[in-house]
Protein backbone atom coordinates (compact mmCIF):
# COMPACT_ATOMS: atom_id res chain seq x y z
CA UNK A 1 0.00 0.00 0.00
CA UNK A 2 1.33 3.23 -0.43
CA UNK A 3 1.89 6.05 2.97
CA UNK A 4 1.10 9.10 1.46
CA UNK A 5 -2.34 11.26 1.37
CA UNK A 6 -4.21 8.67 2.93
CA UNK A 7 -6.61 9.73 5.75
CA UNK A 8 -5.63 7.80 8.67
CA UNK A 9 -7.40 7.60 12.19
CA UNK A 10 -5.08 5.77 14.98
CA UNK A 11 -6.43 4.55 18.22
CA UNK A 12 -4.72 5.58 21.29
CA UNK A 13 -2.04 8.22 19.19
CA UNK A 14 -1.04 10.15 21.99
CA UNK A 15 2.01 8.46 22.93
CA UNK A 16 4.86 5.41 22.22
CA UNK A 17 4.00 3.80 19.03
CA UNK A 18 0.81 5.63 18.13
CA UNK A 19 2.42 9.17 18.62
CA UNK A 20 5.38 8.01 16.35
CA UNK A 21 2.74 6.59 13.77
CA UNK A 22 0.83 9.71 13.41
CA UNK A 23 4.32 12.25 13.64
CA UNK A 24 5.68 10.32 10.64
CA UNK A 25 2.53 9.54 8.60
CA UNK A 26 1.62 13.11 8.89
CA UNK A 27 5.52 13.87 7.60
CA UNK A 28 5.11 11.84 4.53
CA UNK A 29 1.52 13.82 3.51
CA UNK A 30 -1.56 12.03 4.94
CA UNK A 31 -4.33 12.93 7.33
CA UNK A 32 -4.05 11.83 10.44
CA UNK A 33 -6.56 11.56 13.06
CA UNK A 34 -6.07 9.97 16.42
CA UNK A 35 -7.59 9.23 19.66
CA UNK A 36 -7.24 8.69 23.87
CA UNK A 37 -9.03 9.11 26.63
CA UNK A 38 -6.66 11.93 28.25
CA UNK A 39 -7.16 14.93 26.98
CA UNK A 40 -4.66 16.52 28.55
CA UNK A 41 -1.96 13.93 26.49
CA UNK A 42 -4.60 14.85 23.01
CA UNK A 43 -3.71 18.33 23.43
CA UNK A 44 -0.58 17.72 23.39
CA UNK A 45 -0.26 15.86 20.97
CA UNK A 46 -2.20 18.58 18.93
CA UNK A 47 0.29 21.31 20.31
CA UNK A 48 3.24 19.20 18.76
CA UNK A 49 2.04 18.06 15.63
CA UNK A 50 1.11 20.22 13.24
CA UNK A 51 -2.24 19.55 11.39
CA UNK A 52 -2.39 16.62 13.65
CA UNK A 53 -6.60 16.06 14.74
CA UNK A 54 -7.49 14.56 17.95
CA UNK A 55 -10.83 12.73 18.99
CA UNK A 56 -10.85 12.04 22.40
CA UNK A 57 -12.68 8.17 22.73
CA UNK A 58 -12.26 5.61 24.72
CA UNK A 59 -11.73 2.36 22.82
CA UNK A 60 -13.16 -0.17 25.10
CA UNK A 61 -16.29 2.00 25.04
CA UNK A 62 -19.05 0.60 22.75
CA UNK A 63 -21.25 4.12 22.64
CA UNK A 64 -18.03 5.89 22.60
CA UNK A 65 -17.30 3.90 19.63
CA UNK A 66 -20.18 4.63 17.86
CA UNK A 67 -20.25 8.12 18.30
CA UNK A 68 -16.13 8.65 17.43
CA UNK A 69 -17.63 6.31 13.98
CA UNK A 70 -20.04 8.66 13.21
CA UNK A 71 -18.47 12.31 13.63
CA UNK A 72 -14.97 11.05 12.14
CA UNK A 73 -16.67 9.87 8.98
CA UNK A 74 -19.19 13.16 8.94
CA UNK A 75 -16.29 15.35 8.86
CA UNK A 76 -13.21 13.09 7.32
CA UNK A 77 -15.57 11.22 4.69
CA UNK A 78 -12.01 9.85 2.81
CA UNK A 79 -11.03 7.85 5.96
CA UNK A 80 -9.54 4.88 4.36
CA UNK A 81 -7.07 3.77 7.18
CA UNK A 82 -7.97 2.11 9.96
CA UNK A 83 -4.71 1.59 12.95
CA UNK A 84 -6.02 -0.14 15.95
CA UNK A 85 -3.14 0.83 18.03
CA UNK A 86 -4.61 1.22 21.69
CA UNK A 87 -3.50 -0.90 24.53
CA UNK A 88 -2.65 -1.47 27.94
CA UNK A 89 -0.22 -4.05 29.60
CA UNK A 90 -0.85 -4.41 33.48
CA UNK A 91 1.54 -6.90 35.59
CA UNK A 92 -1.33 -9.08 37.63
CA UNK A 93 -0.20 -11.80 40.36
CA UNK A 94 -3.62 -13.85 39.82
CA UNK A 95 -2.88 -14.78 43.61
CA UNK A 96 -4.06 -11.27 44.45
CA UNK A 97 -7.66 -11.63 45.37
CA UNK A 98 -8.09 -7.81 45.74
CA UNK A 99 -8.91 -7.62 41.94
CA UNK A 100 -12.15 -6.99 40.67
CA UNK A 101 -14.09 -9.35 38.38
CA UNK A 102 -14.64 -6.07 36.58
CA UNK A 103 -11.27 -5.22 36.48
CA UNK A 104 -9.85 -8.71 35.41
CA UNK A 105 -10.62 -8.08 32.32
CA UNK A 106 -9.84 -4.76 31.70
CA UNK A 107 -7.11 -5.35 28.96
CA UNK A 108 -9.60 -7.54 27.10
CA UNK A 109 -12.13 -4.51 26.60
CA UNK A 110 -9.06 -2.19 25.33
CA UNK A 111 -6.62 -4.64 23.42
CA UNK A 112 -9.09 -7.43 22.32
CA UNK A 113 -13.25 -5.91 22.77
CA UNK A 114 -11.68 -2.31 21.35
CA UNK A 115 -10.61 -3.24 17.98
CA UNK A 116 -12.97 -5.75 17.49
CA UNK A 117 -16.00 -3.50 17.59
CA UNK A 118 -13.96 -0.37 15.97
CA UNK A 119 -13.37 -2.80 13.03
CA UNK A 120 -16.92 -3.47 12.99
CA UNK A 121 -18.13 -0.08 12.44
CA UNK A 122 -15.95 1.01 10.13
CA UNK A 123 -16.07 -2.08 7.68
CA UNK A 124 -19.13 -0.57 5.94
CA UNK A 125 -17.17 2.23 5.34
CA UNK A 126 -14.28 1.29 4.44
CA UNK A 127 -15.50 -1.35 1.77
CA UNK A 128 -16.98 1.48 -0.03
CA UNK A 129 -13.00 2.99 -0.50
CA UNK A 130 -11.25 2.28 -3.72
CA UNK A 131 -7.67 1.34 -1.11
CA UNK A 132 -8.32 1.21 2.13
CA UNK A 133 -6.49 -0.77 5.04
CA UNK A 134 -6.60 -2.18 8.38
CA UNK A 135 -3.81 -2.65 10.73
CA UNK A 136 -3.73 -3.91 13.88
CA UNK A 137 -1.03 -3.45 16.07
CA UNK A 138 -0.72 -7.57 18.03
CA UNK A 139 2.53 -8.40 20.20
CA UNK A 140 5.50 -10.79 20.25
CA UNK A 141 3.70 -11.87 23.23
CA UNK A 142 0.70 -12.84 21.01
CA UNK A 143 3.03 -15.83 20.45
CA UNK A 144 4.47 -17.05 23.61
CA UNK A 145 3.00 -16.44 27.33
CA UNK A 146 4.35 -13.87 29.48
CA UNK A 147 3.25 -15.19 32.80
CA UNK A 148 3.63 -11.96 34.68
CA UNK A 149 0.70 -10.03 32.12
CA UNK A 150 -1.35 -13.60 31.71
CA UNK A 151 -4.19 -11.00 30.57
CA UNK A 152 -2.02 -9.26 28.17
CA UNK A 153 -0.64 -12.13 26.37
CA UNK A 154 -4.39 -13.23 26.15
CA UNK A 155 -5.65 -10.36 24.28
CA UNK A 156 -2.72 -10.04 21.94
CA UNK A 157 -3.14 -14.04 20.96
CA UNK A 158 -6.88 -13.21 20.53
CA UNK A 159 -6.40 -9.79 18.23
CA UNK A 160 -3.72 -12.22 16.10
CA UNK A 161 -6.42 -14.84 15.69
CA UNK A 162 -9.40 -12.30 14.76
CA UNK A 163 -6.82 -10.80 12.25
CA UNK A 164 -5.71 -13.83 10.45
CA UNK A 165 -9.75 -14.87 9.82
CA UNK A 166 -10.68 -10.79 9.27
CA UNK A 167 -7.90 -11.31 6.35
CA UNK A 168 -9.67 -14.26 5.32
CA UNK A 169 -13.17 -12.74 5.54
CA UNK A 170 -11.96 -9.73 3.69
CA UNK A 171 -10.12 -11.13 0.64
CA UNK A 172 -13.00 -9.95 -1.93
CA UNK A 173 -12.43 -6.80 -0.78
CA UNK A 174 -10.22 -3.79 -1.36
CA UNK A 175 -9.36 -3.91 2.01
CA UNK A 176 -5.65 -5.15 3.61
CA UNK A 177 -5.73 -6.28 6.14
CA UNK A 178 -2.16 -5.92 8.11
CA UNK A 179 -0.93 -7.44 11.85
CA UNK A 180 2.31 -5.72 13.55
CA UNK A 181 3.62 -8.08 15.79
CA UNK A 182 5.22 -5.70 18.26
CA UNK A 183 8.99 -6.20 20.18
CA UNK A 184 9.10 -4.76 23.47
CA UNK A 185 9.87 -1.05 23.18
CA UNK A 186 11.07 1.61 24.81
CA UNK A 187 7.29 3.67 25.39
CA UNK A 188 5.31 4.26 28.88
CA UNK A 189 3.40 0.78 28.59
CA UNK A 190 6.88 -0.73 29.79
CA UNK A 191 7.47 1.41 32.75
CA UNK A 192 6.67 -0.71 35.13
CA UNK A 193 8.31 -3.95 33.70
CA UNK A 194 11.56 -2.35 33.61
CA UNK A 195 12.37 -2.90 37.12
CA UNK A 196 11.40 -6.20 37.66
CA UNK A 197 12.83 -9.21 38.50
CA UNK A 198 14.03 -11.74 35.60
CA UNK A 199 12.85 -9.01 33.13
CA UNK A 200 16.17 -8.84 30.32
CA UNK A 201 15.22 -7.59 27.72
CA UNK A 202 16.37 -5.43 24.61
CA UNK A 203 13.73 -2.84 23.82
CA UNK A 204 13.37 -1.23 20.45
CA UNK A 205 12.91 2.47 19.61
CA UNK A 206 9.51 3.51 18.38
CA UNK A 207 10.98 5.05 15.38
CA UNK A 208 12.81 1.66 14.63
CA UNK A 209 9.66 0.08 15.12
CA UNK A 210 7.70 2.61 12.52
CA UNK A 211 10.69 2.00 9.79
CA UNK A 212 9.92 -1.83 9.41
CA UNK A 213 6.18 -1.45 9.86
CA UNK A 214 6.32 1.30 7.16
CA UNK A 215 8.74 -1.08 4.80
CA UNK A 216 6.09 -3.73 5.63
CA UNK A 217 3.41 -1.75 4.42
CA UNK A 218 4.84 -0.53 1.42
CA UNK A 219 5.59 -4.22 0.16
CA UNK A 220 1.95 -5.49 1.24
CA UNK A 221 3.55 -7.41 3.93
CA UNK A 222 0.34 -8.89 6.28
CA UNK A 223 2.00 -10.09 9.01
CA UNK A 224 5.35 -7.43 10.10
CA UNK A 225 7.52 -8.87 12.63
CA UNK A 226 10.18 -6.38 13.82
CA UNK A 227 13.55 -7.21 15.63
CA UNK A 228 13.05 -9.15 18.25
CA UNK A 229 9.52 -10.69 17.30
CA UNK A 230 11.22 -12.39 14.39
CA UNK A 231 12.98 -14.25 16.90
CA UNK A 232 10.39 -15.33 18.58
CA UNK A 233 8.24 -16.36 15.82
CA UNK A 234 10.82 -18.49 14.96
CA UNK A 235 11.62 -19.81 18.58
CA UNK A 236 7.71 -20.29 19.38
CA UNK A 237 7.62 -22.86 16.94
CA UNK A 238 10.97 -24.99 17.38
CA UNK A 239 11.18 -24.53 20.95
CA UNK A 240 7.65 -23.69 22.88
CA UNK A 241 8.54 -25.00 26.32
CA UNK A 242 11.86 -23.34 26.15
CA UNK A 243 10.19 -19.93 25.22
CA UNK A 244 7.92 -19.92 28.18
CA UNK A 245 9.99 -21.44 30.56
CA UNK A 246 12.42 -18.19 29.81
CA UNK A 247 9.83 -15.48 29.77
CA UNK A 248 8.37 -17.32 33.03
CA UNK A 249 11.87 -15.56 34.81
CA UNK A 250 9.98 -12.33 34.68
CA UNK A 251 8.66 -11.67 37.75
CA UNK A 252 8.81 -15.07 39.22
CA UNK A 253 9.23 -13.87 43.03
CA UNK A 254 5.84 -12.01 42.51
CA UNK A 255 4.00 -14.65 41.09
CA UNK A 256 4.94 -16.69 43.55
CA UNK A 257 1.92 -16.49 45.73
N1 LIG B 1 5.75 -0.97 24.02
C1 LIG B 1 5.87 -2.27 23.84
O1 LIG B 1 6.84 -2.89 24.33
C2 LIG B 1 4.86 -3.02 23.01
C3 LIG B 1 5.20 -4.30 22.55
C4 LIG B 1 4.28 -5.00 21.78
C5 LIG B 1 3.05 -4.44 21.48
N2 LIG B 1 2.74 -3.20 21.95
C6 LIG B 1 1.42 -2.66 21.62
O2 LIG B 1 1.57 -1.43 20.95
C7 LIG B 1 0.42 -0.63 21.17
C8 LIG B 1 0.84 0.75 21.61
O3 LIG B 1 1.51 0.62 22.85
P1 LIG B 1 2.61 1.66 23.36
O4 LIG B 1 3.75 0.85 23.81
O5 LIG B 1 2.80 2.72 22.37
O6 LIG B 1 1.86 2.18 24.68
P2 LIG B 1 1.68 3.62 25.32
O7 LIG B 1 2.85 4.49 25.05
O8 LIG B 1 1.25 3.36 26.71
O9 LIG B 1 0.44 4.21 24.48
C9 LIG B 1 -0.85 3.70 24.58
C10 LIG B 1 -1.81 4.65 23.91
O10 LIG B 1 -3.12 4.05 23.96
C11 LIG B 1 -4.01 4.97 24.58
N3 LIG B 1 -5.03 4.18 25.25
C12 LIG B 1 -4.88 3.31 26.28
N4 LIG B 1 -6.07 2.78 26.62
C13 LIG B 1 -6.99 3.33 25.78
C14 LIG B 1 -8.39 3.19 25.63
N5 LIG B 1 -9.11 2.39 26.41
N6 LIG B 1 -9.01 3.90 24.66
C15 LIG B 1 -8.30 4.73 23.85
N7 LIG B 1 -6.99 4.91 23.95
C16 LIG B 1 -6.34 4.21 24.91
C17 LIG B 1 -3.13 5.84 25.48
O11 LIG B 1 -3.72 7.11 25.76
P3 LIG B 1 -4.72 7.33 27.03
O12 LIG B 1 -4.08 6.67 28.20
O13 LIG B 1 -4.84 8.81 27.17
O14 LIG B 1 -6.01 6.71 26.63
C18 LIG B 1 -1.92 6.01 24.58
O15 LIG B 1 -2.14 7.00 23.61
C19 LIG B 1 -0.43 -1.38 22.20
O16 LIG B 1 -1.45 -2.08 21.55
C20 LIG B 1 0.56 -2.33 22.82
O17 LIG B 1 -0.06 -3.47 23.34
C21 LIG B 1 3.62 -2.47 22.70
Amino acid sequence: MKLKNNTILITGGTSGFGLEFAKRLLELGNTVIVTGRDPIKLASAKKNLAGLHIFQSDVSNPEEIANLYKTVIAQFPKLNVLINNAGQMRKISLHDSSIGLLDITREIETNLMGPIRMVQAFIPHLKQIPSAAILNVTSGLALVPFPISPIYGATKSGLRSYTKSLRVQLKNTRIKVFELIAPAAKTPLNDEFRNLDGYNVKQMNPVELVDIAFNGMEKDKYEIYPGVARVLYFMSRIAPGFMLRTLSKAGSKEMAG
